[in-house]
């Protein structure tokens, strides 16, 4: 496997197209050839980019979509170029803290704390000291799916070949560990927003409150969120008011119903007990006149740590190409999924104004992506994710705005997202043998493809760890290569 660098990227047969590095971002390299040359991914202007990522749990679908966002971050800012880069983050991950702690500990106790300390002063610090304070302790231990903001140290000692020097996997590849700026965005936040800083990478990190505008919550999603019935009087007005007159402001109705109502005690002290609620949820921007304040934050609390931010405007505000935005649907935002496509869909109605206005390509990039649009059945306008999904890939092509989209089962997803999708990378494996039907119809050479099908059993549970990170891309879904992924070089 090994492969002498100055070899690397010199032309090779007619069948291979894309090892331009010109021509886009990074991907990997190829597996077939024993030069395993360089494959990049060849940007179109004016065309979709889309990607979708196919693969059995645990070969490294999230891996290589954290890779592929470090890629385009890296191409974009190499060419003096501003980029959009949107990831839709769906868990936390506490094994990836134990493996990090184990690490930690492994380097203390063969090196000694001194130097330890001196080549990782963040793990020093978050694990010698912050893992070490009482109040905070019992909220750490859980760095998003996409922790961008820390080093991917656990990688730097895995080799891809021993003689007659040791290669890693990152020189191989031409890389190393490396942390990105972060924006994360997290809604009703569950625990200490410092804890969520500290645990995706501290200084890197920005961590914001993101809100919706009351204005974006229909009446009928309202309802169902505070058990409004229907039939009441209380109902009745405050769907009249919300709904037909357009206010959406719990105060200023208050103050309406109050002039232009005549209504009895016990409908106006329920209709205030509903808007008392809806106006506590820290969900949501109440108004339109509400003054822009810094978080208040007691002297010495664990909470005082810049770059946290929790201010009275819609999320769709922070928004920013100066770092990765990361929306975070992990448990550390309280959010049920009707909420989650609602902010899919106001991001992408925010992102269209963005592109159009500035003329900068967007990738947006959706891990398991079946949890937000629903299956195949769902696929309708009322569901916002797939109303959302559906609008950016008729009106992004003409936009620059791209979707990544990984899963582990394309069939039980709608076609139309498939054969909507530029390039398709399968990773280790697949899980299901309809998969491969499915490849061999949307892939121009897919009947040849040789594609295992796993169903989980020991044997191949022993055999995983050989193709982690490797598997199959299709350019155009016409021309398919087997390659090496790109690692990702942040955690
Ligand atoms: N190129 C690679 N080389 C070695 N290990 C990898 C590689 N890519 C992923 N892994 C490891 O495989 C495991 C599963 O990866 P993950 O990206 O979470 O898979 P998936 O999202 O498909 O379930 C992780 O522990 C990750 O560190
Ligand atoms: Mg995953």
């Amino acid at each position: 496997m090994a492969v002498s660098a100055k070899r690397v990227g010199t032309t090779v047969g007619m069948e291979i197209p894309h090892f331009n590095p010109t021509s886009g971002p990074y991907l990997g390299r190829l597996m077939s050839t024993n030069r395993k040359e360089r494959v990049y991914l060849p940007l179109k202007v004016g065309e979709a980019n889309h990607i979708f990522i196919l693969g059995k749990t645990g070969y490294g679908k999230t891996s290589f979509m954290k890779a592929l966002a470090e890629a385009l971050w890296e191409y974009y800012h190499e060419n003096g170029r501003e980029v959009l880069i949107v990831i839709f983050e769906r868990k936390y991950d506490y094994s990836k803290f134990q493996r990090l702690k184990a690490y930690w500990t492994n380097l203390v106790n063969e090196a000694g704390l001194d130097y330890a300390s001196k080549k990782h002063p963040y793990l020093a610090y978050y694990f010698e000291k912050k893992l070490k304070q009482e109040h905070l302790k019992q909220h750490l231990g859980y760095p998003g799916d996409f922790a961008m903001s820390l080093p991917n140290y656990l990688l730097e000692n895995v080799l891809v070949s021993r003689r007659p020097y040791p290669v890693t996997l990152f020189t191989w590849h031409g890389l190393e560990a490396k942390a990105f700026k972060t924006r994360r965005i997290v809604f009703r936040p569950t625990r200490p927003l410092a804890a969520i800083k500290l645990d995706n990478g501290g200084k890197p990190v920005e961590v914001v409150v993101g809100r919706i505008p009351l204005r974006d919550i229909s009446f009928d999603m309202l309802a169902r969120k505070f058990d409004i019935p229907r039939g009441t009087a209380y109902g009745r007005i405050l769907r009249k008011y919300w709904k037909v007159y357009k206010i959406h402001d719990p105060d200023e109705i208050l103050r309406r119903v109050q002039q232009e109502e005549n209504i009895s005690g016990r409908t106006y002290e329920s209709l205030k007990s509903i808007l008392d609620e809806i106006r506590a949820d820290p969900l949501y921007l109440k108004g339109s006149v509400l003054k822009p304040k810094a978080e208040k934050v007691e002297e010495n609390s664990p909470e005082k740590l810049p770059g946290i931010y929790d201010e009275p405007k819609p999320f769709t505000d922070y928004l920013t190409t100066k770092r990765i935005n990361i929306i975070d649907f992990s448990d550390n935002s309280e959010l049920d999924l009707e909420e989650q496509r609602l902010i899919m869909y106001l991001l992408w109605q925010k992102i269209k104004l963005i592109a159009g206005r500035n003329r900068v390509d967007v990738w947006i990039f959706f891990d398991e992506i079946q949890d937000l649009i629903g299956t195949a059945g769902e696929a309708s306008r009322h569901n916002l994710a797939w109303k959302a999904i559906e609008e950016i890939y008729r009106k992004g092509r003409s936009l620059s705005i791209n979707v990544v989209a990984g899963t582990q089962y394309l069939y039980k997803l709608p076609m139309s997202l498939i054969m909507g999708a530029a390039h398709i990378a399968v990773i280790g494996a697949l899980a299901s043998p309809k998969d491969l039907d499915i490849l061999r119809v949307a892939i121009m050479d897919g009947d040849r493809l040789r594609i295992p099908v796993e169903h989980g059993s020991f044997e191949e549970f022993m055999k995983r760890r050989r193709k982690k990170g490797r598997g199959w891309f299709s350019f155009d879904r016409e021309f398919t290569v087997k390659m090496y992924f790109r690692p990702n070089q942040s955690f």
